[in-house]
């Protein structure tokens, strides 16, 4: 914590599953740095549920422009159905709030866009929920790849297979581009991937293909696709909700050594393996294990990030041009996919159809009527 720490002034917005379970948790692992003075949610009875759970202390609205209004929040964490995150961080942004605002944060870099242009009006930050860069295994991978030390990365995968069942679809937000903003692609695979675009660097081509094999859903229920990155290496990348056996992976072959991540939904320094090239010296191998003290990838781990950037007063990491080439990746892989072409880095700007919405108007994938 920084010697000009102060007790930052915190609301949460939207007080379902991520936020009762994982953005309160941080709050009270944080509770030195941060008070959450209020609450809100649409749902009444969701509202009262979370208050019992957080304190009758924290206030409750069913308006996030009189809760604004009332509390003047100095940090502003958003945690409702995707379609309302640009809205919401942008009437935060406007009062000088920062925000932390979870995945995905926009359902497209045209709205992703303006973000920043209220970012750049209020001179507040407004960061996005990848969790998993932040734990401590990641940390040190992102040193000790970014350092050089493991050698140049050459091949890469990443694996998001998860299961979800037709009871998660009856969800009334889930399944259609303009509440969810796509399928394990833009919900689910995009934690994986923003930690191997971390890991790795900016990408420059996709090619991809999509399917909806499973469930009555608009966008995909799974996603492949190969991807180059700038510094040569190429990788492969899995977006599927459709996998009995669930793993999330990441494993990078590097000149020098193999780091290879295996969790589900969170990782600890245990997930982390590395395996040396057989040119590598025992000594040197044995100093790229993980540090002892272990950090869970988590939102405790990412909020004390943030709030580190906030008392210093600069941009927090997940925010700005770093969180849009997440959602890039995310709008290439479906212009790829959709369109058979590979798609290069940079190319989906204005006048582009991917590039206000992920489903790019193409007509086998664009939004039908919903029985
Ligand atoms: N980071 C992660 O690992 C992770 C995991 C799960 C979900 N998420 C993300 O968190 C977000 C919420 O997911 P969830 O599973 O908690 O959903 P949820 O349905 O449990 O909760 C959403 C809440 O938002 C409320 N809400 C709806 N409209 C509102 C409005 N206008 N103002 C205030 N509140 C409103 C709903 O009443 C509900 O209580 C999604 O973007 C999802 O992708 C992230």
């Amino acid at each position: 914590m920084s010697a000009r720490s102060v007790r930052r002034k915190v609301a949460v917005v939207g007080t379902g599953s991520i936020v009762s379970g994982s953005h309160l948790p941080a709050l009270r692992a944080h509770a030195e740095r941060v008070e959450l003075v209020a609450a809100v949610d649409v749902d009444q009875g969701r509202l009262d549920a979370f208050r019992e759970l957080a304190g009758a202390e924290v206030a409750g609205y069913t308006s996030m422009g009189a809760m604004l209004d009332a509390v003047r929040p100095g940090l502003v964490l958003i945690g409702t159905p995707p379609s309302l995150h640009k809205e919401q961080t942008v009437a935060a942004l406007k009062t000088g709030a920062w925000v932390l605002c979870e995945k995905p944060l926009t359902l497209s870099l045209a709205e992703y866009d303006e973000i920043a242009a209220a970012e750049e009006a209020s001179g507040a930050y407004a960061s996005v929920v990848f969790q998993h860069r932040y734990g401590s295994g990641a940390v040190h991978a992102h040193e000790l790849i970014a350092s050089g030390e493991l050698g140049a990365p050459r091949v890469a995968h990443c694996q998001t297979t998860w299961h979800r069942d037709e009871a998660y679809y009856t969800v009334p937000w889930r399944g259609t581009w303009a509440s969810e903003g796509g399928g394990p692609t833009m919900g689910h695979g995009i934690h994986q991937y923003d930690l191997l675009l971390h890991l790795l660097g900016p990408w420059t081509e996709i090619r991809a293909m999509a399917a909806r094999l499973v469930h009555d859903t608009e966008s995909e229920d799974v996603s492949t696709a190969l991807v180059r990155f700038e510094n040569g290496a190429l990788a492969t990348v899995v977006n599927s909700v459709l996998s009995p056996d669930e793993v999330s992976r990441i494993r990078i072959d590097c000149a020098d050594a193999t780091v290879e991540l295996t969790h589900l939904y969170g990782h600890r320094n245990e997930d982390w393996v590395y395996t040396p090239a057989p040119h590598v010296a025992s000594e040197r191998a044995a100093a790229w294990r993980t540090p002892a003290a272990d950090a869970p990838s988590s939102h405790t781990a990412q909020l004390g990030v943030l709030l580190d950037a906030y008392d210093n007063g600069v941009r927090p990491p997940g925010s700005g041009p770093d969180a849009r080439a997440t959602l890039e990746f995310a709008a290439a892989l479906y212009k790829s996919a959709f369109t058979g072409q590979p798609v290069h880095a940079g190319e989906i700007a204005p006048g582009d159809p991917y590039y206000p919405a992920m489903h790019g108007d193409h007509p086998h994938w664009a939004p039908k009527e919903r029985a």
